[in-house]
């Protein structure tokens, strides 16, 4: 077990270089399962998710090779051969651990005819069901069964294309569908699907291992079955909630930083968030640089919705930011419940933070404190290294464990720019 010491008030300056997407790269390891052939996949990001996935395709027979220890900025390379599935399982002791493992059930359905794949279960940010998977794959012509909390799928004549149309938008749900879609057979529309860059990059893939799918990027997908797919090589796209995270970094802490390996559009609606609070925004070659001297952030209000709006997956950053800022800000949480566990924590760092139902109101104040913290949840820990940034003196995060399923070398990259901060055995 690991706990973070930083130690607050040193400005950043230099580069990061920004990582392969976690919530890319997850989708795309199963998309290994559609093909007796290897998917190759490059710019893979050296994390705890990422080897719990690689462990649960092993256990489908998967024969998983990583090569290549990523160094700072160049990800790793897997090579994934599904030749023949050895099992359609997934247990519980598996799923609660990585929610984002209940992707496999489209794909093994579609190569297998049948899975068997644990519900996930609550989870430490809201009830998350997974309804929406489900009624996607029984549009499809699967019979789907749940029995003593399994999801028992089976489409022993294949499934066939249809119409699937998403109440809402759901991330996960639209991925299973897709990767079932693809080996269907005939046409399928996914209509209100999710427009995240995770799921273009999971279709471009898919393309390049012989699906034929066109409106990615918009609500409205298309695919038309093909009878099976074929090897490829897939280079997986750049974190945008790890670039958002770092940008925030250096609008906490002050200085200057260039983050490379990624892009502005990726961010979507957060660059223009970032620049009225204060920040300087700049495109540069290799990515873009973040730029904040002198004054204090100002506040922003801002609520979370799918992409190309603000994400969920910044909300706890944006917060420990607004908890410096000039002024009063108002979160809105929009995309699931219980996503606050950071703010008694921000409390114990000296921020003023009401919350009102899905509102978070965040007084600023000129300067938090260090404290010993607990990271409740991935994208919260991360809210708490940034304030520990920008706190007076020596902040503590436990449980750090949170941190290692998302952000690749956080202490390593953030060390590089000046911050004073180090991993330490508790
Ligand atoms: C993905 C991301 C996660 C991000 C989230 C929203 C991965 C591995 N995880 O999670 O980091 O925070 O998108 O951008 O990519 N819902 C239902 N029924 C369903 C499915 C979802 O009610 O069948 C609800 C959820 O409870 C939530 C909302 O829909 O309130 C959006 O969830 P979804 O987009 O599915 O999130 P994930 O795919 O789980």
């Amino acid at each position: 077990m690991y706990k973070i010491r930083i130690r607050g008030g040193a400005r950043l300056k230099g580069e990061i270089p920004i990582s392969g997407a976690k919530n890319a790269a997850l989708p795309l390891m199963a998309a290994g399962l559609l093909t007796g052939e290897p998917l190759v996949l490059t710019n893979v990001p050296k994390l705890a998710d990422v080897a719990f996935m690689a462990d649960l395709l092993r256990l489908f027979g998967v024969d998983v090779e990583w090569t290549g220890e990523a160094s700072l900025g160049q990800g790793g390379r897997y090579r994934l051969r599904a030749g023949t599935l050895q099992g359609t399982t997934a247990d519980y002791d598996i799923v609660r651990k990585m929610r984002a493992s209940f992707v496999v059930l489209g794909p093994l359905l579609a190569r297998a005819g049948e899975a068997k794949v644990s519900l996930p279960g609550g989870c430490a940010i809201g009830a998350r069901p997974v309804d929406l998977h489900l009624k996607a794959l029984e549009a499809l012509g699967a019979t789907v069964e749940l029995t003593e909390g399994y999801v028992i799928a089976s489409a022993p004549k294949g499934l066939k294309g249809a119409v699937i149309e998403f109440p809402f938008v759901s991330v996960g749900a639209t991925e299973n569908a897709l990767m079932a879609a693809v080996l269907a057979e005939g046409r399928t529309v996914i209509a209100n699907a999710a427009r995240e860059p995770e799921i273009g990059d999971l279709g471009r893939c898919l393309s390049a291992m012989g699906a034929k799918i066109t409106g990615l990027g918009t609500p409205r997908i298309e695919v038309e079955g093909v009878d099976r797919l074929h090897a490829a090589e897939h280079s997986v796209l750049p974190d945008r909630i790890e670039t958002g995270t770092y940008a925030m970094a250096v609008a906490i802490a002050g200085g200057e930083v260039e983050l490379t390996g990624t892009s502005l559009e990726l961010v979507g609606a957060v660059a223009d968030l970032l620049k009225s609070v204060g920040a300087e925004i700049a495109a540069t070659k290799r990515g873009f640089k973040v730029t904040r001297n002198g004054y204090r952030p100002v506040s922003a209000s801002v609520e979370t919705q799918p992409f190309p709006g603000f994400p969920t997956d910044l909300q706890a950053q944006f917060m420990a930011l607004m908890a410096t800022a000039e002024g009063v800000s108002r979160i809105r949480e929009t995309i699931f419940e219980n996503r606050f566990m950071h703010v008694p924590e921000l409390l114990r760092m000296g921020a003023d933070i009401k919350v009102d139902g899905d509102t978070a109101i965040v007084t600023g104040v000129p300067s938090l404190t260090g404290a010993q913290v607990m990271a409740t949840d991935l994208r919260a820990s991360s809210s708490l290294v940034l304030a520990g940034l920008a706190a007076e003196g020596e902040t503590i995060v436990n449980r750090v464990y949170h941190l290692d399923r998302g952000f690749e070398r956080l202490e390593e990259k953030l060390g590089r720019v000046g911050a004073d901060i180090e991993r330490l055995p508790t």
